[in-house]
This record gives C-alpha cells, structure tokens and sequence, in this order.
C-alpha cells in the first residue's frame, strides 16, 4: 500500500496529498521515495494548509535530492529563496516578472547543470488578486502530438536563452540589462526530452527562442504553437493559493508559470530547490 493518499486535481497534471503532517515529512525515512513516486506520477503534489516551517521544508527536500544553497543569502534559513516582487525582500525580483510567462526552470544555466529536479514552494503571504500557479504536463503535450509530428520534431534542437525569456517582460531592456541577460550562455536542447524512464516529454517556454536549421519566424512559430497545444486550459492545474499551502513540482516534466500579480502586492513564496541530476537529452 502506497504511504500517501493522492487524489487527482485534474486528469492530466497535478494531486492532493491529504493527511500528512510536517513532522513526517521530515522524519520518515520511506516518505521521500513515496513522494517521488507520486511526483512522476502526477507532475505537480499539491498539500494545503501545511505549514510547513522553512527549516523543515529544506530538510524534507533533503530527502528528495540534494538541495541547492547556490542562490543563499535572500533568507535567513539556508536553502530557501524568496519568491516576491518587492525588492526589499528579493534584490532580483526584477528577474522574477519572467515567472509569469510558461517555462521550465534551469534551462539556461550558467554552466553546464541539469534542470532542477523538483521544486517546492510555500506561501506566506498571497495576492489579494491573480497569483495562482498554472502547471502543464509536458509529458501529455509530447504524448497529443500525432505520430507524423513525434517522427518530425523528434530530431529538432532549440536554442534557449536567458535573453529570449527576459525579453518577453522586458522589450527595452537597457544596454546594462541586455549585457548582463548575455553574459549568461545560451544552450542548445533537444525539442523532445527522452528521460531515463523512457517516457518523453516537450521542451518549451520562456527560454525556447529558435529552432536550429530553420528559418527564424517559422520555428519560433512552431514553438509558439507548441506551448499553446501542451497549455490547453484541459491540459493545465492552477494553484490558487492560500496562506501555509505548499506545493511541490516535477520541473522535468512540467510546464509551470505564475498568474499576473501587483507589483506591490505582499505575495511571498519561500522556495527550496532539489537539484537535477539528469540532462536533456
Ligand atoms: C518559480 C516560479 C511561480 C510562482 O519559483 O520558479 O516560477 O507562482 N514560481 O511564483
Ligand atoms: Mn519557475
């Protein structure tokens, strides 16, 4: 018997996982593998009114993976990040408007690392209005293509940048903007990721800017068609969120994007990350 019950948020993408508490999340030595399994299985692991302190949040992603420290600093506990658009909380909030478009995080790294495995998010404040978090299968868009598309754009390789996903909020950049979106290097993907279980998915969002070897509108039409077939309203689950709510994601075969929120609004996500451990490939 499976350690957690999970119900279905949708037929596609996402679960409710009822009737654990911090404490096992944190000290059950088969809780970590159970999560993971039913992270493959739904995408998107849904626990409301958790309240999951920030401390316990790292520890049960420790049991997920290895936790990435890479972006400390913004938080007193080590392992979270502030997900908010008030730069007195994030001094990089100004990256975070890129959220609010479809995308996978870690498709633009600064070296060679995998995308991140999982992510995991925790509200302490919310919007007054918008600020759901929309999650799309991106396993179910691979599967909908027809077999003559699986056959055509299972060879297709895509340039992701961190400019093209800045470039969506922010279409003037200024010189120093631009110059330090470039710095960061741009990274070939395949459009179809063929994962270590076999199954596949589709690599798009924010960061897909072309497709290798074909002309230029054509294949950013291509991709921008792709990402409105794999985000079909049938396709996605939006999170709409409440205080002490936290929500854990498949980053690998998940789309995911937050709805537009006030700039000034106190909506904060504290975020832990558990690093990837497998390339696109
Ligand atoms: C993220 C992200 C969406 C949100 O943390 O990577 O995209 O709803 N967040 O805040
Ligand atoms: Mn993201």
């Amino acid at each position: 018997m499976s350690l957690l019950t999970v119900n279905k948020l949708t037929s596609s993408v996402g679960a409710e996982v009822r009737g654990v508490e911090p404490e096992r999340l944190v000290d059950d030595d088969h809780l970590g593998a159970a999560v993971l399994e039913a992270l493959e299985d739904n995408g998107v692991l849904v626990f409301r009114d958790l309240q999951l302190e920030p401390r316990d949040q790292v520890a049960f992603c420790g049991r997920l993976g290895s936790v990435d420290f890479s972006s400390d600093g913004h938080h007193e506990v080590a392992g979270i990040y502030p997900i908010t658009l008030n730069t007195a909380k994030n001094s990089a909030a100004s990256y975070l408007r890129a959220t609010f478009d479809w995308h996978i995080d870690g498709c633009t790294p600064t070296g060679d690392e995998c995308p991140q495995k999982a992510t995991v998010l925790s509200a302490v404040q919310v919007a007054e209005r918008g600020g759901e978090t929309e999650f799309a299968n991106a396993y179910a868009a691979y599967d909908a293509l027809t077999d003559d598309e699986k056959q055509r754009f299972g060879s297709l390789r895509v340039v992701h940048s961190l400019e093209a996903s800045q470039r969506r909020v922010t279409p003037d950049p200024t010189p120093e903007e631009l110059a330090r979106w470039r710095a960061r290097p741009t990274h070939e993907h395949p459009l179809v990721w063929t994962h270590r279980t076999g199954r596949k998915s589709l690599v798009l969002g924010a960061s897909a800017d072309y497709v290798v070897g074909m002309d230029l509108d054509d294949g950013r039409a291509l991709l921008a068609e792709l990402l409105e077939r794999a985000t079909v309203a049938d396709n996605v689950y939006r999170h709409k969120w409440s205080v002490g709510d936290t929500v854990i994601w498949d980053n690998r075969g998940v789309l995911h994007r937050a709805a537009p929120y006030d700039p000034d609004s106190p909506r904060e996500m504290l975020r832990t990350t558990v690093l990837g451990d497998e390339p696109i490939q």
